[in-house]
């Protein structure tokens, strides 16, 4: 059977724009995919959007629109992100972008609850019974609270929410159950005997523990009355399916299960290699859950749920974007090229545990991986065969007479070493990619540059090249190089795959180092007499201080690419408000920040970060009317977080921006039209 193999991120909430964490994930699972196409196999790779369930309802609300422009709108955002970052169709990235708002998702998700219906537990039992959802209900949060969401405090019966500290009302509701109780046994056969089933092993430990300590049954619906917006449980329309459950159901259904549309894919085919890449925040629905599901359905489960652990700001909190901290792509995008973000990503973080990202570290990393490390090793190995050899790669032998020679310059007389340590490297990485620890893989790679650096360094081309008897050790050298580099770019292809083209491309070689298999790779695949191509920098150092300052600047505006006109539904997504500053000062250790406090017509005050400081005095501005940028996501700035921005007439680079106020008496949280 062709060796097929099918990889999975999570699909994305359409409630919020993405930030790093989102495309995290999306980033690991491109570079197996462009991996594991490289090593031959037939891939598949799937990415998308989660768009139903009360958030994205709720969302939508507030936003004043329809759940389903809600999800078109963060669908598309997200999309145009993922383009961005070259993990799009047209790069060679994702084979589809998975909604679950799609006409076949509703039949085969339904299909896949009927699916699961007409079967019986492995004790004998139905699979689906209706039956009274009872559960903690928090009205100003308008959700359930589960037993770490409330606290009740001594001497009182009822739990009080951890928001609001205010007690929770007791909510029955009609539900759909799935008796997951009945499952608990085959899973724990079934986790134990696959050892790589849950990954990393910690994540498999915790599920065991979860598992043994005994499975409840789970509620699988809601009231559609209650939860509108949802897929319609087959046979009741009074009840919308649990989003879980919809949500999972897209890793069988964006390859043809339970529908015709997305028949061609192959369901067969690919289910029988897959793997889902997922955060560690949704281990549990991705393993007990889901493979309870994929069990009661006959179906088999996937070859991998490998959980990875969170991007955390520097102060240690989980990225999200409730708390706002979440790093926005655009920034990054802005600073640094795709290919440098894609090896921070996979070198920086293990995989399988939290990471705090920086930008200092990005830079730092940058600057000695790749602007010295690849880069310097790639372009001085060029410009020395530009230089000495008339662009052209030479042939490296050195015959025995000048043996001699070879070792004196410090160089082993033949080439077997290298190839040794490269075959060696090539072993480790792929053994290491296949194991998703990237980390290791990469590591050793630059083992190799390192090693290859210092052979150039020691031989001393340009003393070499004034002797006439070190020719031969000469040519070695560059040989060498350039056939090392010729190894590296093949590997290191799926992590950057611009960078490793263009370097492939400066060599001299024909095609992609894409289209070359890791594993049959062999030493001395670079032909002398090669031409080499014109080179120029793939990495270029950054300057650390000038990007810190830009990012760190107040006045941090990510220019809309291609901006046209707008449409009316373009401009209504912006809410303008009036608000009234009631407090302001000046940031500590910030010459432009101005912090102010707005009353926006909300219950609260919100936190304005404005880069004013240099134009206004504080108590200039409390008092007055401005205009409120209220719906702008909240973004971190030297440690604050801003909810939403102050509007100003920039007049010039250098000349005072004016605050937009108002000529008449308006209320505060008016909105602007
Ligand atoms: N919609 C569900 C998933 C359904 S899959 C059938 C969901 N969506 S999410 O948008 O909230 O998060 C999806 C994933 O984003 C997380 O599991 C994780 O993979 C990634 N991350 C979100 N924040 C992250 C970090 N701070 N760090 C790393 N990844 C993070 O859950």
């Amino acid at each position: 059977m062709e060796k097929t193999f099918y990889i999975t991120t999570p699909i994305y909430y359409a409630n919020t724009l993405p930030h790093l964490g989102h495309l995290y994930t999306t980033t690991v699972s491109d570079v197996v995919r462009r991996y594991k196409r490289q090593c031959g196999y037939d891939t598949y790779f799937l990415t998308g959007t989660d768009e139903h369930g009360i958030n994205i309802q709720r969302e939508a609300e507030k936003a004043g629109r329809s759940p389903k422009a809600q999800a078109d709108f963060i669908a598309g955002e997200i999309q145009k992100m993922f383009a961005q970052f070259g993990l799009d169709p047209k790069n060679g990235g994702y084979d589809v972008f998975m909604r679950t708002t799609e006409p076949f998702h509703y039949e085969a998700a339904q299909n896949f609850w009927q699916a699961i219906a007409s079967n019986k537990t492995p004790q004998g039992n139905e699979t689906i019974y209706k039956d009274f959802y009872r559960a903690w209900f928090c009205a100003p949060c308008a959700e359930f609270k589960t037993e770490t969401e409330y606290e009740t405090p001594e001497g009182e019966d009822t739990p009080r929410c951890l928001i609001h500290e205010r007690p929770l009302d007791r909510v029955e509701e009609e539900s759909y159950f799935f008796k997951l109780s009945d499952y608990g046994e085959t899973l724990l056969e079934l986790i134990e005997n696959n050892p790589d089933l849950i990954r990393p092993e910690a994540r498999r430990k915790e599920i065991v523990s979860f598992v043994s300590g005994g499975l409840q049954d789970l509620s699988i619906s809601r009231e559609k009355k209650n939860v509108e917006w949802g897929i319609p449980v087959p046979g009741d329309d009074t009840h919308v399916m649990y989003v879980w459950m919809d949500a999972l159901s897209n890793y069988i259904t964006a390859i043809g299960y339970g529908n015709d549309e997305r028949e061609s894919v192959g369901f067969e085919k690919y289910w029988q290699n897959a793997v889902h890449f997922i955060g560690k925040d949704i281990l549990r629905f991705h393993t007990v859950y889901w493979f309870s599901f994929l069990l009661a359905a006959g179906l088999p489960l996937p070859t991998c749920v490998f959980a990875h652990g969170m991007w955390l700001d520097p102060d240690g909190r989980k990225m999200s974007s409730t708390l706002g901290n979440g790093i926005d792509p655009n920034v990054l995008r802005k600073h640094f090229q795709t290919d440098s973000i894609r090896y921070f990503l996979l070198r920086e973080m293990v995989f399988g545990s939290d990471g705090k990202f920086g930008y200092e570290g990005l830079i730092e990393r940058v600057n000695s991986d790749l602007a010295k490390g690849l880069g310097n090793l790639s372009s001085r190995t060029l410009s020395m065969i530009s230089k000495y050899r008339d662009g052209k790669v030479p042939d490296g032998t050195v015959s025995e007479e000048n043996f001699i020679y070879a070792k004196r310059a410090g160089l082993s007389p033949d080439h077997e070493e290298l190839a040794a340590v490269l075959e060696m490297a090539r072993t480790e990485f792929v053994r290491h990619f296949d194991r998703y620890d990237f980390s290791l893989g990469l590591e050793g790679l630059w083992r190799v540059i390192a090693r290859v650096d210092k052979m150039i360094t020691e031989s001393a081309p340009w003393n070499l090249v004034k002797d006439e008897k070190q020719t031969q050790t000469l040519n070695a050298v560059l040989y060498r190089a350039a056939e090392t580099l010729r190894w590296l770019v093949v590997l290191l292809s799926p992590v950057m795959p611009a960078a490793c083209d263009s370097i492939w491309k400066q060599i001299g070689l024909a095609g992609s180092p894409s289209d070359t298999d890791p594993n049959q790779l062999e030493w001395g695949g670079l032909e002398a007499g090669t031409t080499i191509g014109d080179t120029e920098p793939v990495f270029p150092r950054l300057d650390s201080s000038k990007i810190m300052e830009e990012i760190n600047s107040a006045n941090e505006i990510v220019e809309a690419e291609e901006q046209e006109f707008i449409t009316i539904d373009d401009f209504i997504k912006v809410e303008l408000r009036v608000g009234e500053v009631l407090e302001a000062e000046n940031v500590p250790k910030s010459d432009k920040l101005l912090r102010c406090l707005v009353d926006v017509g909300d219950e609260h005050p919100r936190q304005i970060l404005a880069g004013i400081a240099e134009h206004y005095r504080p108590e200039e501005l409390v008092g007055k009317k401005i205009v409120v940028v209220y719906n702008l996501k909240p973004r971190m700035m030297m440690g604050l977080e801003s909810q939403g921005m102050i509007c100003a007439a920039s007049l010039g680079k250098n000349d005072k921006p004016v605050v937009a106020t108002f000529d008449e008496e308006v209320p505060n949280g008016a909105r602007l039209t």
